[in-house]
């Protein structure tokens, strides 16, 4: 069993636990000592002679993180690639899936965009972000200096929430459904380990850091998941939904502040533009 899988046989444990309002947890002297043989990321990396991993963060005292190889990271991305589309823990929505949809772009991306879940055009394609809102966050994404390519774009929820009774429409991701899903999530951010984190709406936040907060509260400041600066903005859907000028260049300015952290240069045209 390699890292990550213990990982989630330990989550899934406690997760039924926490359904079986167990108190403690408890596991045999076998399982303990299986799991204590199993090399963590920092060992594994120590073994191949990187340099051990995290914390990254962009600060000047930070420690350098670790630079995983991509192929590595192309090969373990593959590998989780492989579980989520047998994944089943959801089985409303593992039997109303078209296909999962994992995530797409650069295993190096200095980016990482995390959304909702997806929706009908990206259970149709199996590429997250293909849809309206999808157009909209490519076109920041490319108004920001990058093909969409180099950056990483992901959800919380690798599976279309159902809408059981219709076959259109779209419902959020209840809490359940996102703790299910979220130790996938968090693989990928570790095995990708980008600078920054570019949190996509109130929902995605609630998936990564687990708090919930109104939009106008959250947006705009730097936050942090486990060492990444975060940047929350509004999701690209609600933008299409509110077509006020000012909430466009709001989250415009929060791109500029990820162009800042991350020491690209902005130019006069980025930042008089407008979404
Ligand atoms: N909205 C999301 O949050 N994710 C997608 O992939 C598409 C729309």
């Amino acid at each position: 069993m390699q890292f990550p899988q213990a990982l989630e046989t330990v989550l899934q444990i406690l997760e039924r636990m926490r359904d079986e309002n167990a108190r403690r947890p408890c596991a045999s002297r076998t399982v303990v000592d299986a799991l204590k043989q199993i090399p963590s990321p920092r060992e594994i990396d120590t073994l191949k002679g990187h340099a051990p991993s995290r914390p990254k963060n962009l600060g000047a005292d930070s420690a350098a993180p670790s630079k995983m190889e991509k192929s590595d990271k192309i090969e373990q991305l593959a590998s989780i690639q492989h579980r989520v589309a047998g994944c089943t823990k959801c089985p409303n929505l593992a039997s109303t899936r078209t296909q999962t949809v994992f995530g797409v772009g650069n295993p190096d991306a200095e980016i990482m965009f995390v959304g909702e879940a997806p929706g009908a055009d990206e259970d149709a394609q199996g590429e997250p972000f293909v849809g309206r809102a999808g157009q909209l966050l490519t076109r920041i994404i490319k108004a920001m200096g990058f093909p969409r390519e180099e950056v990483y774009i992901a959800n919380v929820l690798k599976c279309r929430p159902d809408t059981p009774g219709s076959a259109y429409g779209n419902r959020p991701p209840t809490p359940r459904e996102m703790q299910t899903c979220r130790p996938y999530l968090m693989e990928q951010i570790d095995i990708i380990q980008p600078k920054v984190i570019v949190a996509l709406g109130a929902v995605a936040v609630e998936g990564l850091l687990g708090t919930r907060a109104p939009m106008r509260e959250l947006r705009g400041r730097w936050d942090s998941f486990n060492g990444t600066p975060l940047m929350i903005t509004y999701h690209p859907a609600y933008l299409l939904r509110n077509q006020s000028p000012s909430e466009k260049r709001k989250v415009w300015e929060d791109m500029m502040l990820v162009l800042e952290r991350l020491e690209k240069p902005i130019s006069e045209k980025q930042r008089n533009y407008f979404l």
